[in-house]
């Protein structure tokens, strides 16, 4: 087995490692310095427990050791499954020394750290995220939390693992749909700072989405790189942090309404970046050439670039209106100056934002 690449979040007396490559599911020693005491739970869920539960298992041998199974999907990142994960801890008499590990996901990893933020008012927690998504995105920066019916992401807390363990073996059973919606959140880190990523991934998404071992690892590296450096600078997105949330006004408005988990999170982020990318060039950033070549990425990746018709601009306008960034009711949106450099602004004209809500396939044509 090669060394796994070994990156860090910097966080000071907080920072943490990122573990990164083939076989780390079978590392005893990489998972076990990162556990303290001798009580673990891992939290998974009825989908990824099937493949890979037995495999952390099998590394735990000594520990006093229990699990939590939640059922899978986006409609289940609740706080009614979040009081589900407390009873099973107090009942199973955990103490303060219990670690908590998240085996999923960004789901299950959002709602395991939460509830590892909150339990006893805070216990160890390690991430082992098993979708490209949470790879690249979700298992690193600390962001925990769960739904509600009017908002994503809309109760949680910043709470940092003690590691993350990315396992790229597992992405071996994840199904094209899932791997693609990851890509959306890869191609994020190109467009909001690094050109030559973004560079990169045009000559490379056929061999990610062929699951090609050596460019998904250089893919995920890049974007825990870039990842890790924002958070690093910005912890708890008081500033900078805010620019990965590209795509994501437009993306969480269209999840929620279109109901968690019909569209999943990635593919809502990814018609979201277009729409940031629409707006970013009818306020006279980005050029309409550049607009084109994101949608032309963002489709050979395989995701979705024409947003759904049944959204009415007033459902867009109030969705978006309960955005987290949002200061002083005015929605904060990111967007492009350029490809590889993201803006905030919350100065955009209501007719201009309209001419984006309204542009539906024309994206990324002059008209
Ligand atoms: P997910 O957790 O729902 O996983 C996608 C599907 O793949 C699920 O059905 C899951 O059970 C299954 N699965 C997971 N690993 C598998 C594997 N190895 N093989 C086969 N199937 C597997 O979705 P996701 O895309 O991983 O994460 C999306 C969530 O992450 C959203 O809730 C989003 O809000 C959140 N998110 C959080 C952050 C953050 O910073 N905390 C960042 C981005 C996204
Ligand atoms: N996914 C956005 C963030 O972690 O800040």
């Amino acid at each position: 087995m090669p060394n796994p690449i070994n990156l860090t979040v910097d966080l000071g007396d907080r920072s943490y490692p990122i573990y990164i490559g083939s076989g780390l599911l079978a590392d005893r020693q990489i998972l076990t310095s990162h556990i303290n005491g001798k009580q673990v739970c891992i939290i998974s869920n009825d989908v990824v427990a099937p493949l890979y539960l037995g495999k952390l298992k099998a590394l735990l041998s000594g520990y006093e050791l229990s699990e939590i199974i939640l059922p899978d999907g986006e409609a289940e990142k609740t706080l009614d499954n979040i009081a589900q994960i407390y009873d099973a801890l107090l009942s199973s008499r955990l103490d303060r020394n219990v670690t908590l590990i998240a085996l999923g996901g960004g789901v299950v990893g959002d709602m395991a750290g939460f509830a590892a933020a909150t339990y006893l008012r805070g216990v160890n927690f390690i991430q082992v995220p098993t979708t490209l998504l949470a790879q690249v995105d979700s298992s690193v920066g600390g962001k925990t939390g769960v739904n509600r019916p009017l908002g994503k992401n809309m109760v949680g807390a910043f709470y940092q693992p003690q590691c993350v363990i990315a396992d790229t073996d597992t992405l071996n059973t994840l199904p094209d749909k899932e791997l693609f919606a990851g890509l959306a959140e890869v191609i994020k880190y190109g467009l909001i700072n690094n050109l030559d990523f973004f560079n990169w991934l045009e000559s490379n998404i056929e061999n990610l989405k062929n699951r090609d071992v050596d460019s998904l690892i250089q893919a995920i590296k890049t974007s825990c790189e870039e990842k890790a450096a924002i958070v690093a600078s910005d912890e708890k997105e008081s500033g900078i942090r805010a620019i990965l949330n590209l795509g994501h006004t437009f993306g969480h408005a269209i999840e929620t309404a279109m109901g968690y988990g019909n569209w999943l999170h990635g593919e809502a982020v990814a018609t979201g970046m277009l729409m940031a990318a629409d707006l970013s060039w009818r306020i006279g950033k980005l050029t309409i050439e550049d607009v084109a070549r994101i949608k032309k990425l963002l489709k050979s990746a395989g995701l979705p670039v024409v947003p759904p018709e049944s959204i009415t601009n007033s459902e867009y306008l109030s969705l978006m209106g309960r955005d987290k960034k949002n200061i002083q009711g005015s929605i904060r949106f990111v967007l492009l100056e350029n490809i590889g450099k993201a803006l905030i602004t919350a100065d955009i004209a209501p007719e201009i934002l309209e001419m984006t809500l309204k542009s539906g396939n024309m994206m990324g044509e002059a008209s």
